[in-house]
């Protein structure tokens, strides 16, 4: 039988790993972006959160949402194409400029049909 002082403690434990998933809410480990005619985009997010540590790089222009893309590009705050090119785009040709690993910069390497 557990006395009343396990309880609480189990509660406490429990609220508080509740409190900590949803203050850490990383996302889906891979999403599929919308890419018009040239087909869709299989993202693999999580694996971006390992180099890119700060969030902020590419959520300073959408919000942490699932379908936040299509919908800021409907409402008019991102243009069409405006991530891809000024940051998926960016930092792959960077990276691969500077030698360091980098992700696809070629259309079919995200876009795939
Ligand atoms: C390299 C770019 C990039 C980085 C860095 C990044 N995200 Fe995202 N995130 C995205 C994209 C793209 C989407 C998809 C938006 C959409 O569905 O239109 C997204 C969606 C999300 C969502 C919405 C839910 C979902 O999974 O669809 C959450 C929550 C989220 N990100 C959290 C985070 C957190 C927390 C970090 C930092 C640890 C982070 N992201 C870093 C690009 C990034
Ligand atoms: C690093 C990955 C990546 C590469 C490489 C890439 N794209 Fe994209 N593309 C995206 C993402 C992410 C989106 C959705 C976000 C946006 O519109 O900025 C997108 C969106 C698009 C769209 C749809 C825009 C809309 O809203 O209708 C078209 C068309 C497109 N890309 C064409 C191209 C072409 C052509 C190339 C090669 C010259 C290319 N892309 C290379 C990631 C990429
Ligand atoms: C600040 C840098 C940075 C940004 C921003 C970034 N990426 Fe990447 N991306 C990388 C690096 C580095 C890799 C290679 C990772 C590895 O080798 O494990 C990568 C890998 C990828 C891959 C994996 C290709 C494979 O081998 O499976 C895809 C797809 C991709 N990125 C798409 C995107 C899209 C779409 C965006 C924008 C929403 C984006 N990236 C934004 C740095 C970045």
């Amino acid at each position: 039988m557990m006395n009343k002082r396990m309880v609480l403690f189990c509660l406490i434990g429990l609220t508080f790993s509740v409190a900590v998933a949803v203050a850490h809410n990383n996302g889906k480990k891979e999403i599929i972006l919308h890419g018009g005619k040239k087909g869709n985009i299989t993202f693999p997010h999580h694996r971006h959160h390992d180099i890119v540590t700060d969030c902020m790089v590419c959520h300073k222009d959408f919000p942490k949402e699932p379908g936040a893309l299509q919908a800021s590009k409907k409402a008019g705050t991102l243009k069409k194409k405006q991530v891809m090119n000024k940051t998926c785009l960016k930092c792959h040709r960077a990276r691969k400029k500077a030698g360091e690993a980098y992700g696809p910069v070629s259309c079919s390497g995200c876009h795939v049909k």
